[in-house]
């Protein structure tokens, strides 16, 4: 992306999809009753400046590392405008379900509605008060939208971070095989592909509805395998990648699933191998957004995520025999790598 123009239209390009999902979040607050805070909390609340003058931070980093030539420009940058409305049709059709959980603290459903033995009791969840849970076609066919308007447009520039360190593992290796646990709807693992087209990739994942999605994200490539299994135990051979990633994932387990997976991870790599986390940013990342991190599971149902923004992960993967690399704030979420020594 040398030329002039080249960066004026990826700037516009930026400027229109975070506008069309900011424009969505606030329809979104304006429709859903307001969660009530409790003042401490409330009084903290950064300002809307604030989270922008962030939110732009983002998309320059991202422009830069396009720019750099770290990775290629993402293909959802263009809002393609049939598939827009057609998302956000689906998701506003949604909202009051979720608000009506959300006001009923209603995070059951999934587990009445499915006939036990199945999955673990934890994932039997409504987590954000979502339909379905993890569990339906619906539900993965609204995810990549929803998450996009939590973000204001965001999630895809945040994941897109972990390609830097994924690139730097797999600098000059040939043949090498990238693990995404919990890799939902594949979209990481579909930039993944497109940055890496000799990678071998393998998602993981519990609910074969998102990993339907992820099938049809991966279909452009050979090289990509998808598994229904959990994270902390997936049957894979041991030592048998060079990376494996952990997006989102974390924060929606509990402690003791968690260190499973961090075991899992460790498991997994060859000696020398990378892994990486994306997650939510954790308490005293940045003081001024601690309340962002306190307000969040009040108004979407995330049972495990305080104890994640609490957990010390470098001590977490030294128990496993990974060393911290490195450990950085995009925006709301936080990326971290560790090496198998
Ligand atoms: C918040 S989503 C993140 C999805 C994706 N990584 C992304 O970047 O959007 C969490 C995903 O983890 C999956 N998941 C949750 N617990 C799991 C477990 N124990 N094993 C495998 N997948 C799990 C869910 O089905 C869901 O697809």
């Amino acid at each position: 992306m040398a030329h002039p123009l080249e960066k004026l239209a990826f700037r516009a390009a930026q400027r229109v999809r975070t506008s069309w999902f900011v424009g969505q979040k606030r329809l979104l607050m304006k429709l859903a009753e307001p969660v009530k805070l409790p003042p401490e909390i409330a009084e903290r609340m950064p300002d809307r400046a604030s989270l922008m003058a962030d939110l732009n931070a983002l998309l320059r980093r991202d422009r830069e590392n396009v720019e750099a030539g770290r990775y290629l420009p993402p293909e959802d940058l263009l809002v393609n405008p049939v598939r827009a409305i057609r998302d956000t049709i689906r998701y506003v059709a949604d909202l009051p379900a979720v608000g009506a959980r959300r006001k009923a603290k209603a995070n059951d459903e999934v587990f009445r509605k499915t006939p036990p033995g199945r999955y673990p009791r934890y994932y039997l969840q409504n987590f954000h008060y979502q339909t379905d849970g993890y569990l339906s076609a619906k539900s993965a066919a609204l995810y990549d939208h929803q998450v996009e308007v939590l973000f204001n447009g965001a999630a895809s520039a945040m994941r897109r971070q972990a390609l830097i360190p994924l690139g730097e593992a797999l600098a000059g290796r040939r043949g090498a095989h990238l693990i995404d646990l919990g890799c939902g709807t594949g979209r990481f693992l579909r930039e993944a592909k497109a940055n890496h087209p000799r990678l071998k990739v393998t998602g993981v994942d519990l609910s074969p509805f998102y990993l339907e999605e992820a099938r049809k994200a991966l279909s452009p490539w050979t090289g990509a395998r998808l598994l229904q299994a959990p994270a902390e135990d997936t049957g894979e051979s041991a030592a048998s990648a060079e990376a494996v990633t952990a997006i989102f994932l974390l924060h929606e387990l509990p402690p003791k699933i968690r260190r499973a997976v961090i075991a899992e991870m460790a498991r997994l790599l060859k000696p020398g191998g990378v892994a990486i986390l994306l997650d939510s940013i954790q308490f005293g990342d940045l003081p001024d957004f601690d309340p962002l991190i306190e307000h969040f599971p009040l108004s979407f149902h995330e049972p495990y995520y305080e104890g994640y923004a609490r957990e010390d992960f470098a001590e977490s993967f030294a128990k496993m025999g990974l060393t911290l690399q490195g450990s950085e704030r995009v925006y709301l979420s936080k990326l971290m790598w560790f090496r198998k020594d």
